[in-house]
């Protein structure tokens, strides 16, 4: 498990694959990214990595991860709400949890936009995860039209105040905060807006999950992340990672994101 205890947080780079590679692209991709990293000396206990494939890639992924003993961690991309039974396409945490997923993406906005997905569910789903001991990388975040009308921290800060009501207390969260307008745009926030509404999501953890509990937690950015604006994210206090979309598909890009502390000049 990531030890994040106190305010010690090990940044935390996750790249989600959404719906590209299939299971023999997914080999591929691991093992070369567990090579330009090795090449590259990365201590994954300075900076860790997860990728979340798609479901069918899970298995190739965790067979290569065990075999060759890589540090590279992986996850889901959503879970069921249910743990089993007629469910049909859904995905059991416990199925999750039987091939060593570590993680599982709950939230991201394009469950929210194409598939409906409720605060009230996406709390469900965090309770699924943490039943089956796996930590949730919540995803919050506003959409352009939210933005204008309530301004830039309100409408995530609602958003994870429900989502806290499926975690059960001393189980670890991560929070990944993306502006919806940021995804996939190529118009990343600018580090000080990313910051401010990082910031904002922590004092809700204080509030709701006391002090240690909000000073162990990972909050990460995403939307738009790439190699040149990585550092600058990083700087701010209170973002501790990032959730990698497009820039997570291209290989020596996300292996410079990972490792954004040998950036020259940015830190
Ligand atoms: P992007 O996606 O990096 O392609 O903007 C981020 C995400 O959706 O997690």
């Amino acid at each position: 498990m990531a030890v994040t205890t106190g305010d010690t947080r090990i940044p935390f780079i996750a790249g989600n694959w959404k719906m590209n590679l299939d299971h023999l692209q997914s080999i591929a991709f691991v093992q070369k990214l567990a090579w330009t990293l090795r090449d590259a000396n990365h201590d994954f206990g300075d900076v860790e990595v997860a990728v979340f494939p798609p479901f069918t890639d899970l298995r190739s992924v965790q067979t290569l991860v065990t075999a060759d003993d890589l540090q590279i961690r992986f996850g889901g991309q959503d879970l069921s709400a249910h743990d089993s039974g007629a469910y049909t396409g859904e995905i059991s945490g416990a199925f999750l949890a039987a091939l060593d997923a570590a993680y599982v993406i709950i939230g991201h906005s394009e469950r929210r936009q194409y598939h409906g997905e409720t605060d009230e569910l996406i709390s469900e789903k965090v309770a699924a995860a943490h039943r089956h001991g796996i930590v949730p990388v919540i995803c919050v975040g506003e959409t352009a039209e939210d933005l204008e009308e309530h301004g830039p921290s309100a409408v995530p800060v609602a958003q994870l105040r429900t989502a806290l009501e499926g975690a059960v207390r001393g189980q670890e969260i991560v929070v990944a905060y993306e502006p919806v307008w940021a995804i996939g745009s190529g118009q990343a926030a600018t580090s000080a807006q990313a910051q401010q509404v990082c910031a904002a999501l922590r004092e809700l953890l204080v509030e709701v999950l006391g002090d240690e509990a909000a000073a162990a937690t990972r909050i990460l950015y995403g939307g738009s992340v790439k190699a040149a604006n990585i550092a600058g994210f990083l700087k701010e206090p209170d973002v501790d990672g990032a959730l990698v979309g497009g820039a997570s598909l291209q290989l020596e890009e996300f292996a410079s994101i990972v490792r954004f502390k040998s950036h020259v000049g940015t830190l």
